[in-house]
């Protein structure tokens, strides 16, 4: 009887106590409000530092502060008595002095940045943010002991900021919701935190923001790659992975390996792929390099239709297109086709085993790269051209700027050559020149002198700024057809470089109608930087992969080794379609690379749709068109160090930091005043105290306490439990 009554009591006691902690349980998803609509600054590190930015690894937590004036800002800074803070910035107040003074003032633990491009109020587009450095990828350039180093005649990059290299020991995000940007703004800082007119703070509860950006590796690249070598464990962690992927390549004359194939007898046609912006999936690009690659994939195409004439003429130069990957980050995709063209081993037979004829560096008799050309500066293009290289080959040089200005007249493009003792703006052209002096090499650019592109490398190098979005008047199902102002432009551009590159192979003028296709262009120009989810991209594909097309542009930064990314194959496909053959009566089934044929790649395309009609006309492409390895000769192709090229420091040693799924966040919740907080633990420890040396007493007394209270209760009791 006792012992029943006393377990009933405990057992009551035990109720309550879960009810008060679902109640805690309930309390806490109230409190805390996910963010989900967000991008995030993360770590990459070099062979001697790291950049980028980690929170700690619970996260940051900072009381929320709206900087959307200088006063705001200031606030911050001199007043702001509640620290650590977390500044929600428009993007106006996000540059690099900005940054620096919240940094250096101690006084913040993170920041967010409101990026909705939809909405002006929100989000204004800045007159300049280039995250980049002045002088981009000059420790790894040609110039380097020069006295053109350093950018001393020409700071290329002029609005960078270089806050992309900077290392932050606090998180940044972008926020690209805006309803939840306006949650933030009006429902946490205003209710709670906004300073009264006075500008004096507001009392406990305020509101706060956790944000959580944790980041796996430090110090430098060697040291996570050694880190994660050194595990004993079967499943070890991985801090970082090289940044790497593949260069895009396609022969016109596919000359096999047993073939002449003499010393000057290909011209190198090349466009960078890639860039980076600061932030997590936001890298725009349409300057940098979007015009590049459609214009030289529009010129292949445009090629293309005449190759049987360049095949036919053995004394004609084949041309070599190449699209380069992993430029941005220290000229990774240059650097290494280099070195395999050094050491006879591009192509390499990767994917299907093309067994062309290998290329040197003794084999190029012209370069020809086109940059940036959507801000065409005095509505020109501008050729540049390496000076010391000039010095002895000027004949060559100068014969080549004779005719591309011929073709640029032929094809109505203004096009003007820098004066020729400037030395040359970042170009991949500069990772062979380093190399081998001689060989002719013109970069074309829509730059005279410093980049028109007011947002090199960052996330507002947007559609919208070169002209190549699409007016309010045009449906949306009509986008995909409309030439816009960049469209036409571009295309008079690409016809230029076809010219100029058969003239080149020829040397003899291009027939009058080698033109480029202005439907091409324009249909590539939507699906680069509007929409994949396009005829075009649906056409080059198989059925199962056109199914899968991204609705949101895909990124065109080069991320890491291990992921393939998606620009690199479709670019493949379109200059597998552009230089390639269509082959008759072969099936998706039979499209494939024959023994008897070891040269080209086979690619099965689902086509164009049928007129009336939901079926396609599939066709196999047989195409030269193939990738090679974009990975830096620092590291070995499973993402280790390889010594020899590492310790020569010659090139580039990037590698992104890795980081748990559940790493990355944002919450909102109310802080209470600590004052409180620390009166409300001690009554709390008080009442545990209390309640412990309660127990023990009735422990204790057990005996004495319910003996009277069965006496009392003794007929409730047996009533219940007959006995
Ligand atoms: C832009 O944001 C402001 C402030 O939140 C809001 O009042 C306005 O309606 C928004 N405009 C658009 C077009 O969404
Ligand atoms: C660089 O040095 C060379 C000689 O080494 C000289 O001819 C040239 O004028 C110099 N250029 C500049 C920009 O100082
Ligand atoms: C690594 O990056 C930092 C920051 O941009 C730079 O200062 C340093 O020179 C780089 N190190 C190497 C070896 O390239
Ligand atoms: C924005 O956030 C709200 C609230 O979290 C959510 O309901 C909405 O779907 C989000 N919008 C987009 C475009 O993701
Ligand atoms: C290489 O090409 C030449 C000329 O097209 C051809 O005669 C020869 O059979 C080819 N060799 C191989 C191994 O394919
Ligand atoms: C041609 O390339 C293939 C594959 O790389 C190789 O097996 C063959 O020996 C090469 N032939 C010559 C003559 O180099
Ligand atoms: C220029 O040509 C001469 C003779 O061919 C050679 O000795 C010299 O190294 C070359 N200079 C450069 C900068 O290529
Ligand atoms: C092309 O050249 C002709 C004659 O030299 C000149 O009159 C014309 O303006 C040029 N056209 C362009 C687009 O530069
Ligand atoms: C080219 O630049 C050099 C050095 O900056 C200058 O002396 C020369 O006058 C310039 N030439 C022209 C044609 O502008
Ligand atoms: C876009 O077009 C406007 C008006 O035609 C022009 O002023 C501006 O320079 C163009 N911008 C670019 C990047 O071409
Ligand atoms: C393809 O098939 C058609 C009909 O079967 C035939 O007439 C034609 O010659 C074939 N073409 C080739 C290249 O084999
Ligand atoms: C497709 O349909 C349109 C209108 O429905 C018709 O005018 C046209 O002749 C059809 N084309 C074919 C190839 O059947």
């Amino acid at each position: 009887m006792k012992t029943r009554n006393y377990h009933l009591l405990i057992l009551s006691s035990f109720c309550i106590l879960c009810h008060l902690l679902g109640e805690a349980v309930r309390t806490k998803n109230k409190i805390y409000i996910s963010i989900d609509g967000r991008s995030s600054c993360f770590r990459r590190l070099n062979a001697t530092h790291q950049i980028g930015c980690t929170s700690e690894p619970n996260g940051n937590v900072g009381v929320v502060h709206h900087i959307s004036t200088e006063d705001d800002l200031n606030w911050l800074l001199n007043k702001g008595p509640h620290a650590p803070y977390a500044a929600l910035m428009h993007s106006t107040y996000f540059k690099m002095d900005n940054v620096q003074r919240l940094k250096n003032s101690g006084k913040i633990n993170g920041i967010m940045v409101i990026h909705l491009l939809e909405n002006k109020t929100l989000t204004e587009i800045p007159p300049s943010f280039s995250p980049d450095k002045s002088c981009p990828l000059e420790e790894y350039g040609m110039y380097q002991g020069t006295n053109y180093s350093g950018c001393q005649s020409i700071k290329w990059n002029k609005e960078g900021q270089g806050m992309m290299f900077e290392d932050f020991d606090f998180p940044i995000f972008i926020l690209t919701n805006q309803t939840e940007v306006e949650l933030i703004i009006e429902e946490c800082y205003r209710k709670f935190n906004q300073p009264d007119p006075n500008g004096n703070p507001r009392d406990y509860p305020l509101c706060a923001v956790e944000l959580k950006d944790r980041m796996d590796a430090a110090k430098d690249s060697e040291t996570c790659i050694r880190r994660t070598n050194h595990q004993q464990n079967l499943n070890p962690d991985k801090y970082c992975d090289p940044l790497g992927d593949l260069n895009v390549y396609a022969t016109i004359k596919a000359v096999n390996n047993t073939s002449d194939y003499p010393v000057k007898s290909v011209i190198v046609a090349a466009a960078r792929m890639d860039s980076f912006s600061m932030f997590d999936n936001v890298y725009p690009s349409a300057d940098n390099h979007v015009s590049g690659i459609v214009a030289l994939l529009a010129a292949a195409e445009a090629i293309g239709k005449f190759k049987d004439k360049i095949k036919g003429n053995v004394l004609s130069k084949d041309i070599l297109f190449t699209f380069l990957n992993g430029e941005a980050f220290d000229y990774i995709g240059s650097s290494r086709l280099v070195y395999d063209m050094q050491r006879n081993q591009f192509p390499l037979p990767l994917s299907g085993a093309a067994y062309l004829h290998p290329v040197t560096l003794d084999h190029i008799s012209h370069f020809v790269e086109v940059n940036q050309l959507a801000y065409r500066d005095d509505n020109k293009l501008w050729i540049h051209t390496d000076p010391i290289s000039r010095k002895n080959i000027s004949v060559e040089i100068d014969t080549m700027i004779k005719t591309l200005k011929d073709c640029g007249n032929s094809s109505e493009v203004g096009i003007e050559e820098v004066n020729n003792s400037q030395p040359l703006p970042p170009a991949s052209v500069q990772s062979f020149l380093k190399e081998k002096l001689s060989i002719p090499a013109v970069v074309i650019s829509d730059h005279q002198r410093e980049f028109t592109n007011k947002y090199y490398n960052s996330r507002f190098d947007l559609v919208s700024q070169i002209n190549a979005s699409y007016p309010d008047s045009v449906n949306k199902s009509d986008w995909y057809d409309y030439v816009t102002v960049q469209a036409k432009e571009l295309t008079k551009v690409s016809t230029m470089l076809a010219r100029f590159l058969y003239n080149l192979s020829m040397a003899d003028s291009p027939p009058d109608d080698l033109n480029a296709s202005e439907k091409s262009v324009t249909h590539m120009l939507y699906c680069f930087l509007v929409s994949p989810q396009c005829e075009l991209f649906r056409e080059i594909l198989t059925a199962d992969f056109s199914k899968d097309l991204s609705a949101a542009p895909y990124p065109f930064y080069v991320g890491v080794t291990i992921v393939n990314n998606h620009i690199t194959a479709l670019i493949e496909k379109l200059l597998g379609l552009y230089v390639g053959d269509k082959m008759d009566n072969y099936t998706s089934d039979s499209c494939v690379q024959p023994s008897s044929d070891k040269v080209y790649q086979y690619m099965w395309m689902q086509g164009p749709l049928i007129q009336n009609s939901t079926s396609r006309d599939g066709k196999c492409i047989r195409t030269t068109s193939n990738t090679s390895l974009a990975v830096s000769p620092a590291f070995t192709a499973d993402g280790n160090i390889d010594e020899n090229n590492w310790r020569s420091g010659r090139y580039s040693a990037w590698a992104e930091s890795s980081w748990a799924a559940d790493a990355i966040s944002i919450r909102l919740f109310l802080i209470p005043n600590p004052k409180l907080e620390i009166v409300t633990l001690v009554i709390g420890m008080v009442i545990l105290i209390l309640s412990f040396i309660l127990c023990f007493i009735f422990n204790k007394k057990a005996s004495v306490i319910f003996a009277n209270n069965v006496a009392e209760n003794s007929s409730i009791t047996t009533s219940h439990v007959p006995s």
